[in-house]
């Protein structure tokens, strides 16, 4: 079974929307899971699996098969003034240093971090397909994701295998960005966002999570990879997918009046995360081996709708 070989994993964030299926993932393998939360009382943890403070970080990496760090401030909650962009980044950067600093400290560092990072790496980019080799995009999300690895990357010099995972936008029918895209089209109608050509590069959320256990517990999983499905769409084919399950229409709106309205009403998140986008393909992880349950957006969404 994929995570067996885990005895004792650490999951920092592991009580999000990807931290609560990896948590149940990691224990239902026979793994001991210590999740870190800044509230850990208020966790709703299986068995096999406990909260702890940041506090307690030095004795919980010690001899550690893994540290899974998905930490962070929602990226989509809030318009990003300055003041949100700082906490952003900080909330990234500063518990990935806290881990790394905690694991220099140990006598046994873990054997492998497993890091979170984001598609936005490469955003924003035109048609052309981009993997793990093509260079990184520009504007905050793309420097967060660079201050993002280089600070996991430091875990290297202790010997620790780092697997850096740019995760693309998530399927879930528990939250994140679908039930979001569903909602209009369920009581209205789909459209298309802006131009609707800009790549939109998602991931089931089972596959993410099956990906975030072969990257702690296999020796070859070192370096960048993509957390994102084979097929990634554009924005319109994938709202027509969704509108085509739902048996809803399409709306022709034009593109500028739809960008004009979310720029308008999100900034300048609505350009980043909305109105450009990119074609990402996991080519490490398939170059690894690795099978998606969910490799079309046909599949992932046949099951979550
Ligand atoms: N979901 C997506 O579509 C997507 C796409 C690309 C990248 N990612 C990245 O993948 C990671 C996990 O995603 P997710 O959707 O599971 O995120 P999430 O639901 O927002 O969960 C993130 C977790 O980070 C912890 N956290 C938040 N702010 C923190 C802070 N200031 N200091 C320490 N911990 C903090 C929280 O745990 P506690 O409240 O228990 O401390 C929370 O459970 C995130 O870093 C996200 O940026 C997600």
């Amino acid at each position: 079974m994929p995570g067996s070989t885990l005895k004792r994993v650490v999951v920092a964030g592991g009580s999000g929307l990807v931290g609560r299926p990896l948590v149940r993932a990691l224990a239902a393998a026979g793994a001991e899971v210590a999740v870190l939360s800044r509230a850990p009382k208020r966790l709703d943890l299986p068995w096999g699996a406990m909260g702890y403070e940041w506090a307690h970080l030095s004795n919980l990496l010690e001899g550690a098969d893994a540290v899974i760090n998905l930490a962070g401030e929602g990226i989509a909650e809030g318009r990003w003034t300055r003041a949100r962009k700082q906490v952003l980044l900080d909330s990234r950067i500063q518990t990935t240093d806290r881990l790394v600093q905690a694991m220099a400290k140990c006598q046994r560092p873990p054997a492998a971090l497993v890091n979170a990072s984001a598609i936005g790496w490469y955003i924003p980019r035109d048609g052309a397909p981009v993997d793990e080799a093509s260079a990184p995009g520009t504007g905050f999300l793309a420097e967060v994701c660079q201050a993002w690895e280089a600070a996991a990357l430091k875990a290297s010099d202790l010997g620790v295998r780092v697997a850096r995972v740019r995760i693309g936008v998530v399927l879930a029918r528990e939250g994140g960005a679908l039930p979001k895209m569903v909602l209009p089209v369920r009581f209205y109608q789909a459209c298309k966002l802006g131009s609707g050509t800009q790549g939109l590069s998602w991931i089931h959320l089972e596959d993410l999570v099956a990906i975030l256990v072969e990257a702690a517990g296999n020796p070859a999983w070192e370096g960048a990879f993509n957390g994102t499905a084979p097929e990634p769409l554009s924005n319109e084919a994938f709202t027509r997918l969704i509108a085509h399950r739902l048996g809803r229409p399409m709306l022709p709106i034009p593109g500028f009046l739809t960008a004009g309205i979310l720029q308008l009403a999100l900034g300048e998140l609505a350009q980043a995360l909305l109105l450009q986008g990119a074609f990402v393909r996991p080519a490490h992880a398939l170059d690894l081996g690795f099978a998606f349950r969910f490799p079309t957006a046909q599949a992932a969404l046949e099951d979550l709708l």
